[in-house]
């Protein structure tokens, strides 16, 4: 297998690009002159920054959380969507198609929520040879007081009913991307299929304030002494978007529809991740807005070799393989037991994990001087008191110094949910012990 031959070709929703690797609607594909150089770097497709009715940006609009040294690990924006006129985008999507006939050149869109607007635009994109179409129902900030973005993504009715007007004119497949800022991803998602879409593409960007300067008192971005909410993305939102994709793969309405999957990919090993867990391509903004599109180069190779290394010849082999995974927390076995253990040998003495478990666990950690290592003080774990949370595995600095292990001797499974629908009496006891029956 180590020499198989790796085809990376995608079809999402029925969307093909050359790889699962697109540009999401943002700056990057601010235009076609871009577009064009990042297809040439490697992408395999591109959603175009959202086209609509012309609007006007403000100056200073990102504001980034930098932390413990490492600089933008979250990207906040108060950007709207496209501000060139909707003619000159399409007439460069439709050069940019014919350049590169075979990359996914997908257009984003929005307008106000009129059946014969969404028609007219749609048409347009029809005309334009676009490969697909995505709706975006997620912008968190400006477009939202005009009653677009996410007013729609967070009105299930309104996002199957503009989904449905899409569906009547469009001749290419249609993406509807959907918004983080609600209490569960599965009405949205269930309307978005309702409605007809051909694929999901999620997440967009999650309402937040960056921070406040201390100093002067000003939140930021800040805009001539005003600051507003704006979306929050990059590596911070990562769990959060995994989750909701991870949602929608396992729901029984959505999970036949193609994912895109968003939100903090930066790596080949985040792109696989969303793809064990339901996508079939990813989109990425912010790391490309830090480093560039030559990051696709290192995303090809690693999935690649990985797809090698694991005897497989295509992504879609990956799609989903970890939905199943993820199970309500009442199906979780009670009884599966694991115990923090320490190796000397890779201890630094740095005492973080004893501090953690005391302050911030269970108090199941002990320093013990060790004569043969000239007195020094090594931590050792009091059984008794372990609940096997993991902080302390968690904390260590020193990789492989400490390992859960499990001791439960692997009896018989037990969930919350059996207890339940099985009306078992259970005596309340200490977790590192197996449940008792009463
Ligand atoms: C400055 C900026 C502008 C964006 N503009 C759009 C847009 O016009 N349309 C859209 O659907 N999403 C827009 N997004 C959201 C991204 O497409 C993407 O959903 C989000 O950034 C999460 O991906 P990431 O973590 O890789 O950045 C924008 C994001 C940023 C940072
Ligand atoms: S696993 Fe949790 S309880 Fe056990 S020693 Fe580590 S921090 Fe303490
Ligand atoms: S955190 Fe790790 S390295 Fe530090 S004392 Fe504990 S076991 Fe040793």
């Amino acid at each position: 297998m180590k020499n198989s031959v790796i085809d990376l070709t995608t079809n999402t929703g029925g969307i093909i690009s050359p790889n699962p690797f697109w540009l999401a609607s943002a700056p990057p594909t601010n235009m076609g002159s871009m577009v064009e150089r990042a297809f040439e770097a490697g992408w395999g497709g591109a959603v175009w920054k959202t086209i609509g009715q012309p609007i006007v940006n403000v100056s200073s609009r990102l504001a980034t959380l930098d932390y413990r040294g490492s600089k933008m690990i979250g990207l906040n924006n108060i950007e709207l969507i496209t501000d060139r006129p909707i003619e000159t985008n399409f007439k460069e999507i439709e050069k940019c198609k014919k350049r590169f006939p075979t990359h996914a050149v997908i257009a984003s869109l929005m307008v106000e929520s009129k059946r014969d607007a969404w028609h007219e635009i749609v048409k347009r994109t029809n005309d334009s040879g676009a490969d697909g179409i995505e709706l975006n129902f997620g912008c968190p900030h400006g477009m939202s007081e005009r009653g677009m973005g996410s007013a729609m993504g967070q009105v299930p009715e309104y996002t199957c009913m503009v989904t449905e007007w899409v569906k009547e004119v469009a001749k290419v497949p249609v993406l509807v991307k959907l918004t983080p800022n609600v209490g569960s991803i599965l009405p949205p998602g269930r309307a978005a299929v309702k409605g007809g879409a051909d694929g999901l593409s999620l997440i967009n960007t999650i309402n937040s304030v960056m921070g406040v300067d201390v100093d002067t008192f000003m939140p930021y971005p800040m805009v001539n002494g005003m600051a507003a909410h704006g979306g929050y993305c990059g590596p911070a939102v990562k769990p959060i978007a995994l989750n909701m994709v991870g949602e929608l793969a396992r729901d029984k309405e959505t999970k036949h529809i193609p994912i895109s999957g968003i939100g903090g990919v930066e790596t080949w090993r985040d792109a696989v991740e969303f793809m064990l867990l339901g996508s079939t391509s990813v989109q990425v903004c912010t790391a490309v807005m830090h480093y560039g599109y030559r990051i696709v180069e290192d995303l090809i190779d690693g999935l690649t070799n990985y797809l090698r290394e694991k005897g497989m010849t295509s992504p879609k082999q990956l799609v989903g393989k970890s939905a199943a995974a993820v199970t309500d927390w009442g199906n979780l076995d009670m009884n599966y037991k694991v115990l923090a253990r320490v190796d000397k040998d890779k201890c630094i003495n740095c005492n973080l994990c004893f501090v953690a478990c005391d302050d911030g666990a269970h108090q199941a950690i002990k320093l013990v001087p060790d004569q043969a290592r000239g007195g020094k003080a090594y931590p050792e774990i009091v059984d008794e008191e372990c609940v096997g949370c993991n902080l302390c595995s968690l904390v260590c600095p020193s990789p492989g110094c400490i390992s859960m292990v499990r001791m439960d001797g692997e009896t018989q499974k037990l969930s919350w949910r059996e207890v339940q629908e099985k009306g078992i009496a259970i005596k309340p006891g200490h977790a590192n012990k197996n449940i008792e029956r009463a």
